[in-house]
């Protein structure tokens, strides 16, 4: 069945506490249902704060990016598996990914980062790869297709090229997503609700342009609608 467009909007949680996190979702009341919770809410009490949000009928994207030896990567992913969260993200190398795939229980999905966003190919080879971003961004997903990973997250522009790759089964979860007319802020890569699902994302994941807005359900409801017109 497909999902609803109000399922495939993400809200991320960038906030500093529980209490201004708690404004914010009921602020949005049933507008949103899926939120993300980053490293600044979840080191901020936002860990304990997960079992209220899905007490509450929300889902939970819990945004770690796990990387450690498998053993732990592992032990990680099942308390995570126990918070009842829907979504958590590991670095795209292969040991880490085959560890939280086989470790994932419940209603848990594994979404594996394949090249952060902020690097290019210098920063690449200053990390000792050979590589270029776009080559190893295409390896890693080949890999975590393999592997049997849940998803990928990218940016828009790259959900085409990844999607060839992966093929159907995967979820592409793409941030970098900016209304028209909405501040880009730190994002270089950035697509309008409508043009990142014809891209061919599953679900968008959207922080400032709804936190910051005057009125944060309006704008959350406006990227719903934009997302119902959308062709996929
Ligand atoms: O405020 P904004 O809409 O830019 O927030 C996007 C969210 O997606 C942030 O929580 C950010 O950490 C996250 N993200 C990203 N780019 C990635 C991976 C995650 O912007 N490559």
């Amino acid at each position: 069945m497909p999902m609803q467009p109000r399922e495939r909007l993400i809200v991320a949680l960038d906030l500093s506490s529980v209490e201004a996190a708690q404004a914010m979702v009921a602020k949005l009341g049933d507008a949103v249902s899926f939120y993300k919770i980053g490293y600044q809410l979840a080191y901020a009490g936002g860990l304990a704060y997960v079992s209220a949000l899905t007490g509450a009928g929300k889902r939970v994207f819990l945004d770690l990016k796990l990387h450690d030896i498998g053993h732990t990567v592992a032990q990680g992913v099942k308390s995570v598996a126990n918070s009842g969260a829907s979504f958590l993200t590991v670095h795209a190398y292969p040991q880490t990914m085959k560890a939280a795939v086989d470790a994932r229980e419940g209603n848990l999905r594994i979404l594996a980062v394949t090249v952060l966003t902020s690097y290019d190919d210098a920063d690449l080879a200053a990390a000792g790869y050979h590589a270029t971003v776009p080559e190893l961004v295409a390896a890693r997903a080949g890999q975590a297709r393999d592997i049997g990973v849940d998803g990928v997250v990218c940016s828009a522009e790259e959900a085409a090229n990844i999607r060839a790759i992966v093929g159907t089964k995967l979820a592409l979860v793409t941030p970098g997503i900016r209304p028209a007319g909405a501040a880009a802020g730190d994002q270089k890569r950035i697509m309008t609700p409508a043009a990142a699902i014809a891209a061919g994302a599953d679900y968008l994941v959207v922080g400032r342009p709804i936190l910051a807005a005057p009125d944060p359900k309006a704008a959350a409801q406006a990227i719903v609608a934009e997302m119902a017109h959308a062709k996929n």
